[in-house]
């Protein structure tokens, strides 16, 4: 089963709309063309519009960074899979551990956005990991486990080729500690077995595992020639062209 790989940026809080799309310009020109490697850039809310059309003439598809399970209606403060899809957005970050950490969300609630995404053919980047406690009292792929059955409950078996699920172990975010590359594929190996479980061997293997946590041009190679390891979610490292093209690059000479 041949995956094509993945390189995402999470901005999370970071760039105003104008330098976005600066950014978007540069990342144009160092990797927006070639079609080995898919390419997509989460930036915050404010600069989508005008990241919308900035992408329209490259190979990158534009992400967003979280999403409402409602469809309209009086939700201050929320943006629907409507919004997002009129802005010609592909891809949404569901459930990152931040959002878990900061704004109270579970593998209950993250379902919801889940669902509501693949109803509007949006893909989600559905976010899983375990923090330094829970790895360290050995909980790791039970806790990983039970974040892809209950974070995808019912989710359709036809829209399985839209999934793409993000290991990002919470120790290794923003912190410069990096997984190992045995760390990686052991636990994606881990979650691809529940993917089969839950949907079939053909739609299971179909399914891309990205690797997320202090991901950067120097430790990237080693992380994506892991047979499960499909790309990689990229936050500190996605701020600069030259660190986040290095990334795909990475791909590209491998
Ligand atoms: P860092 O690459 O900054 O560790 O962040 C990873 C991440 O959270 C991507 O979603």
């Amino acid at each position: 089963m041949s995956r094509k790989y993945l390189i995402a940026g999470n901005w999370k809080m970071n760039k105003t709309a104008s330098e976005a799309a600066d950014l978007i310009r540069e990342i144009h020109a160092a990797v927006g063309s070639q079609t080995t490697v898919q390419v997509c850039v989460c930036p915050p809310f404010t600069s989508l519009a005008a990241a919308s059309e900035l992408v329209e003439q490259s190979e990158i598809i534009l992400g967003a960074q979280d999403m409402s399970p409602h469809a309209s209606g009086a939700y201050t403060g929320e943006i629907s899979a409507e919004m997002l899809r009129d802005l010609y957005v592909g891809f949404v970050i569901l459930g990152h551990s931040e959002r878990r950490q900061y704004y109270g969300e579970t593998n209950q609630s993250v379902n919801a956005k889940v669902l509501a995404a693949v109803q509007n053919n949006l893909k989600p980047i559905y976010c899983i990991g375990e923090t330094l406690e829970e790895r360290e009292a050995g909980q790791t792929l039970e806790v990983v486990r039970s974040q892809v059955r209950e974070g995808l409950e019912n989710f359709p078996a036809a829209s399985v080729e839209n999934l793409v699920l993000a290991y990002e172990p919470v120790w290794a975010i923003g912190t410069g500690k990096t997984a190992t590359d045995e760390m990686a594929q052991e636990v994606h190996a881990d979650i691809r077995k529940v993917l089969v479980e839950l949907f079939g061997e053909g739609p299971g293997a179909s399914v891309r595992i990205l690797y997320g946590g202090s991901m950067k041009p120097e430790n990237a190679a080693g992380l994506l020639a892991q047979p499960d390891v499909d790309g990689g979610l990229i936050g500190g490292a996605s701020l600069t062209s030259r660190a986040f093209s290095g990334i795909v690059e990475a791909v590209l000479e491998a």
